[in-house]
């Protein structure tokens, strides 16, 4: 019996050092950890329950037979993050580069297949050179069936996907179709064709950093929520992340005890909004003073700033927020923030993350760029998103909320549970100068008579009660008392029910 104890620690021993002492001294050597360093600081102490260690590869082609590891490049399994359970994929690059064959598949496959049994989420640590090559139309099948679970686990776990090594090809498809995306600076790429191949087709000449960094992908593209200094930052911000998300999309969102009470007034926002109204503030501020204990989880803050999208807490219970930003493009609707933000509603939706939304619109974006790019489609992912959601939808109006997007932003004709203004609030079909223009087109050039239209518009629209009249605001609130409000309208809100006329799926436009 001890000699089988043996064998089994030695064969443990020799699955643990994965492609081999020199290629962990190379992978440190990059700053990177290995592939289980990265579980052992991802996960609880000592929670971590190993799968299919013993999996190898059924390659015979290329001298593939003669060179077997096992785990075959990745390490999966399950354990917990703050005592919640999580499953978890991580992608060893001392074994053939993280490549993914047929085995390594078969095993991401089994824990999804579990993580959405038991309602869990999957956390998969990328660090892959894509499909396995010495096995072709095998690996390829194996990205198939890795694909084919990212959807039918759509909507039903999170899924977040961490970029920890250069991930190329089928190594970048998976990710994309999971939840969020957090990537390391300076050592983690993506790309669906690496620079060499750019320079064969395109003859243009990039670097990896260029063409797939995360400066390009949290600034540029879009394709990636966060960005963290190093593996461990990036990590650590991943256990604090999962602890705004609710494990399945039957839960709740989980509570955690805070000490930030509900009756906390905060007479600072009675200034946040300056007395010019084109002068900008930032709504962060409002974010930070409203959430419990200022935490804030913001994703994509460095993509299309002019709207902020993130989680939060109140009375303990996560929040999703969207809001304005009229620091940046003075907080207009455009391409990218619609895309950025549609998709995070969609998020909170399936999740049953009540959204908070702070309005400070002045309307679309116009121009030949954005009209030329396909605002009206995109654009329109914003509005249905908003629309189709049925969980608890706050917002609040705390400047401008001017014409469509007006109606985009969480306003009460597309379900909003709880409306509120501010008494700074200018809601109307257009801002002043631009109505007086058209509806007073004839008294163009008395720069005068202008001048007393525009005031008379701004007088009579530019506030919150001509909505409140019609009961599209529910109730004009002082700023200093936001924090107690929507803790109340939340509070009133949990046992929302609302359903969507049956359907297979609906069509968004994409
Ligand atoms: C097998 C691979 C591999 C792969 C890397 N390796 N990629 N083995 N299949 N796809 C091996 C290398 O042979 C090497 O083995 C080790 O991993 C480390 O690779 P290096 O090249 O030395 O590392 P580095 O210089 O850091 O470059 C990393 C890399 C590069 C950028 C990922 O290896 C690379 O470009 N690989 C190929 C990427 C690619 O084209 N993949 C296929 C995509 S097609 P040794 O033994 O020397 O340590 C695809 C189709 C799916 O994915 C599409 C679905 C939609």
């Amino acid at each position: 019996m001890h000699d089988i104890i043996r064998q089994l620690e030695e064969k443990r021993r020799l699955a643990r050092l994965g492609g081999g002492e020199r290629r962990i001294e190379n992978q440190h050597a990059k700053g990177k950890l290995t592939a289980r360093e990265r579980i052992g600081v991802l996960l609880d102490p000592d929670s971590f329950e190993e799968w299919d260690m013993f999996v190898e590869h059924r390659c015979s082609d290329f001298g593939m037979a003669e060179q077997t590891i096992p785990g075959d490049g990745v390490v999966t399994g399950y354990g917990t993050i703050n005592g919640r359970l999580v499953f978890v994929f991580s992608q060893d690059f001392t074994v053939f580069g993280g490549s993914l064959s047929e085995s390594h598949a078969e095993k991401i496959c089994k824990i999804m297949d579990h993580a959405m049994r038991v309602g869990a989420p999957v956390i998969g640590l990328n660090d892959s050179g894509g499909a396995r090559i010495q096995e072709g139309i095998a690996s390829l099948a194996g990205y198939a069936e890795v694909f084919q679970r990212n959807v039918l686990a759509s909507g039903v776990v999170p899924q977040v996907s961490v970029i920890m090594g250069p991930c190329a090809g089928g190594a970048v498809y998976s990710p994309a179709m999971t939840d969020f995306i957090f990537m390391v600076r300076d050592s983690s790429y993506m790309f669906v064709t690496g620079p060499e191949v750019v320079k064969t087709v395109t003859h243009e000449e990039v670097t990896q950093e260029e063409l797939g960094g995360a400066q390009t992908h949290t600034t540029r593209s879009g394709v990636a929520d966060r960005a963290f200094d190093n593996d461990i930052e990036t990590l650590l911000s991943l256990r604090r992340f999962l602890d705004f998300l609710p494990s399945n999309n039957k839960e709740k969102p989980p509570v955690r005890p805070t000490s930030d009470g509900a009756d906390r007034i905060e007479p600072s926002l009675d200034t946040l909004i300056p007395d010019n109204p084109n002068k900008p503030y930032d709504m962060k501020e409002l974010i930070l003073k409203s959430v419990d204990e200022g935490d804030f989880f913001e994703l994509q803050p460095n993509y299309a700033g002019n709207i902020v999208i993130g989680f939060g807490r109140m009375e303990g219970s996560t929040v999703g927020i969207v809001a304005n930003q009229p620091m940046v493009l003075a907080g207009c609707l455009d391409i990218a923030s619609s895309i950025k933000a549609a998709r995070f509603v969609r998020f909170c939706d399936c999740f049953n993350i009540p959204i908070l939304t702070f309005v400070d619109v002045p309307g679309f974006l116009p121009g030949t760029a954005q009209e030329f790019g396909g605002i009206i489609k995109h654009g329109a992912k914003l509005l249905f998103a908003f629309a189709e959601a049925t969980v608890p939808k706050i917002t609040l109006i705390t400047r401008k909320a001017y014409g469509g997007a007006y109606d985009v932003m969480s306003s009460k004709h597309l379900r909003g549970d709880v409306n509120f203004a501010w008494p700074s609030a200018e809601i109307a079909v257009m801002g002043p100068k631009g109505a007086v223009e058209i509806i007073f087109r004839q008294d163009s050039g008395d720069e005068a008579k202008i001048a007393a239209r525009t005031e008379e518009y701004r007088r009579r629209f530019a506030n919150p009660f001509i909505a409140g009249h019609r009961g599209f605001i529910d109730d004009v609130i002082m700023p200093n008392t936001t924090r107690v409000r929507l803790c109340r309208s939340l509070k009133m809100l949990r046992n929302k029910s609302l359903e969507n006329p049956w359907k297979k799926h609906d069509n968004i436009p994409l």
